[in-house]
């Protein structure tokens, strides 16, 4: 397999880890390039279930080398707890499958704290952030006062720049009324995860090229999604990195050039958590899925928002990211539905859209226009090539994938690896 960008194409939650544990089997080397512990994708193999957030699903591959690049926000904490989790699921993680960026900034106990304080301190107007510190970690990296991976290998350095940083953090905590963070217990608790991760730090953009001119096959594994993107999202109800395909490049440093494709996930509907405008939203639809227990998150449980497919957004993601292939998932979450609606433009006033406006209140007083399907009415769960799908049901696959402009390759109908329909 050529080397590969996967992007979500919608508001995250696509599926993305199951398309990206079914690729990696054909590729060398993981990459992580951007976003947090914000991530949680789901991989079920051979009925197991794995929930991973910052490490790359090739974990769960032998032979896969996993890698987290420097544009990753790393809690170390949540690092450690993830790293013992998947051990004890009985996972090899050791130097020889996993590789963690010396230049990742740190999430730090107090980002984390200053993340919910701010959600609550913005009540009716907050973002609907996953409280994981995300926001505040790459602040503090672009005001060039973050804390670093290879910061955790100097643990005299570390407590003092720590220190530092706490100290101001405090005060924040202080203005929005919430009690600051103890210098000592935060450092011994950080310092104690710190020793679980150190031995798999080092310079990830060496150990790329060189696996890039070994003509290694590489995977960019992408969190979140094209509409959390923090240039090209609903800003601001965005997460804090570069969500679609270039954010691959710059938090991995792997130039453009050594990128041959790149593979939109999204799913045979819409979903969102968080605030922010959703024209094709539609709470019957989010009922019934509630229903059938789908649609729940997996960092936080909240249920998710639920709509219609939206060609216009899966459209202008396709070209933002450069989209040559298309995975769709989910589409057994329709199976049992008479008739699944479409998005395929607009309105504002009297005027039809075909690209979503870049200003958040002029998105929020869209209306969806719908072109409608039949659906298939048939379990899908158990198909296995593209003809044993219902002739409806490829017929609404096509439909979605030639509005949003690229070529339909995989077809996911259900959690497990053989779920999964290769065109
Ligand atoms: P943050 O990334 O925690 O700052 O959250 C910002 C926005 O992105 C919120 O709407 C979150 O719900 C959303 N978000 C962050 N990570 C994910 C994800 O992995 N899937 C879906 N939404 C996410």
């Amino acid at each position: 397999m050529a080397n590969t960008i996967l992007v979500g194409a919608q508001w995250g939650d696509e599926g993305k880890g199951k398309i990206i544990d079914f690729l990696t089997e054909k590729v060398d080397l993981v990459v992580r390039s951007q976003g947090g512990n914000n991530a949680g994708h789901t991989v079920i193999v051979g009925g197991k279930k794995y929930v991973l957030h910052l490490i790359p699903s090739g974990i769960l591959r032998r032979g896969t080398m996993c890698v987290i690049g420097n544009g990753v926000v790393i809690d170390a904490m949540s690092l450690a707890e993830e790293i013992e989790g998947l051990r004890k699921q009985g996972i090899r993680v050791t130097k020889d499958n996993l590789l963690i960026s010396d230049c990742a900034h740190l999430t730090l106990p107090h980002h984390r704290a200053l993340d919910r304080a701010r959600e609550i301190a913005k009540g009716k107007g907050k973002i609907g952030t996953t409280g994981r510190g995300i926001g505040p970690t790459y602040s503090d990296k672009a005001s060039r006062v973050g804390l670093r991976t290879g910061d955790l290998l100097e643990p005299a350095r570390f407590s003092e720049r720590l220190k530092v940083r706490l100290t101001d953090g405090n005060v924040q905590l202080k203005m929005l009324g919430v009690a600051p963070l103890d210098f000592r217990k935060t450092t011994v608790e950080y310092l104690a995860a710190a020793k679980i991760i150190a031995p798999f730090l080092g310079n990830t953009v060496v150990y790329l090229h060189k696996a890039v001119t070994a003509k290694k096959q590489m995977l960019f594994e992408g969190a979140q999604g094209t509409f959390l993107d923090i240039d090209h999202g609903t800003y601001p109800y965005v997460t804090s990195s570069n969500t679609t395909s270039g954010g691959a490049c710059t938090g991995s440093g792997v130039a453009p050039n050594r990128i041959d494709k790149v593979v939109g996930t999204m799913k045979a509907y819409t979903t969102r958590v968080g605030e922010g405008p959703f024209p094709s939203e539609n709470e019957g639809l989010g009922e019934f899925l509630h229903g059938l227990g789908r649609e729940f998150g997996a960092t936080t449980g909240r249920a998710r928002r639920c709509g219609w497919f939206d060609a216009v957004c899966t459209h202008y993601a396709a070209i933002l990211n450069g989209i040559d292939e298309l995975a769709v998932t989910n589409v057994d979450g329709l199976d049992t539905m008479k008739t699944i609606k479409v998005c395929v433009a607009y309105k504002l006033g009297r005027k039809t859209l075909e690209y979503p406006p870049t200003d958040l209140d002029t998105l929020a007083k869209c209306e969806a226009v719908y072109e409608e399907f039949d659906g298939w009415q048939k379990d899908t769960t158990a198909a296995k090539k593209w003809n044993d799908l219902p002739a409806k049901c490829r017929k609404y696959l096509q439909a979605i994938a030639k509005l949003s402009g690229a070529k339909l390759s995989i077809v996911s109908v259900g959690p497990g690896r053989e779920q999964t329909i290769v065109l």
